[in-house]
């Protein structure tokens, strides 16, 4: 990884970043939900206002009817305004955002639903259609929020509210086993400008020909994105950096694991437990 940034690299990483914009074809560019999905931004600077009731009901209700493995809608979500995040957290919600929704994969509803014999032997078959179905009950709401002009970021670690922070949110939140904290989507209204898209892979990388197999990414592509985040990142936190971020989640990646599997899967600290 490159760690002293060249100027020349830097000044084009950030030029390719500005200049970049989502492609969307001539011919489907008034379409009104493309529209909504290429502008999305994560945003992480919010107004005070609040989000009226009746807008904020159909963003959840959004998460709620959304699709999910055989109709099990194994999420939860925990639903917060700034003053009741204060109450159970002592600090705001991250970015000073009014509403919060912390999404939990939720396992122990299916169980209840279905007896513990239909799905308990294969932990991880059920952990992964949990964090699918949760996942995408949470961009259902992030992109209803879009669309009715309220801004979001979805956080899996800023101010212990994500996968990184699980053990203390399953303390804070009174979950029972089986039910397990993915991250939380923080709303409100944009304070400025949105920021230009982080840089994307391109097409070639990211997508290959199903009938051709698997494509390994093309010499310097990888470098060269690599370069765009840490230019980015470097322009967006002056007294930060990429790898600075990259740091921390290492450093708080080793708990999580832990804390995972025991919640998740009922493995001991010492190793496998039962499920
Ligand atoms: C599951 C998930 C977890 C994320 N966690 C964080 C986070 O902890 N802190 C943060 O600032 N952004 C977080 N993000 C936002 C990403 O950084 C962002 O989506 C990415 O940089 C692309 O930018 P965009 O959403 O503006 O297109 C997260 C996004 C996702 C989907």
């Amino acid at each position: 990884m490159a760690h002293t940034p060249d100027p020349l690299l830097f000044i084009r990483s950030l030029w390719r970043i500005i200049t970049r914009k989502p492609q969307v074809p001539p011919s489907l560019k008034d379409n009104a939900l493309l529209n909504v999905i290429m502008r999305r931004r994560s945003v992480r600077t919010y107004r005070s206002d609040d989000i009226p009731e009746d807008v904020f009901c159909a963003i959840l209700e959004a998460g709620r009817v959304a699709p999910s493995t055989v109709n099990l809608q194994s999420w939860s979500f925990a639903v917060f305004t700034a003053a009741s995040w204060r109450a159970t957290f002592d600090h705001p919600i991250p970015f000073k955002a009014p509403r919060a929704v912390i999404i939990l994969g939720d396992t122990h509803r299916d169980r209840l639903a279905l007896g513990e014999e239909t799905i308990a032997h294969s932990p991880l078959v059920e952990y992964t259609i949990a964090v699918m179905n949760a996942s995408l009950a949470t961009m259902a709401m992030n992109l209803t929020a879009e669309a009715l002009g309220v801004s979001s970021v979805m956080l899996s670690e800023t101010g212990q509210s994500g996968l990184l922070d699980a053990e203390y949110l399953c303390a804070k939140l009174h979950l029972p086993p089986g039910v397990f904290p993915l991250m939380t989507i923080v709303f409100g209204y944009a304070a400025g400008a949105y920021p230009p898209m982080p840089p994307r892979l391109p097409m070639e990388t990211v997508s290959f020909d199903g009938a051709t197999g698997y494509r390994e990414p093309a010499p310097g592509v990888l470098d060269d994105w690599l370069a765009q985040m840490i230019a980015g990142y470097k322009a967006s936190h002056l007294t930060s950096s990429f790898q600075a971020q990259l740091h921390l989640y290492q450093s708080k990646i080793g708990k999580a694991e832990a804390d995972l599997r025991r919640m998740v899967f009922g493995e001991s600290s010492t190793g496998k437990g039962g499920a």
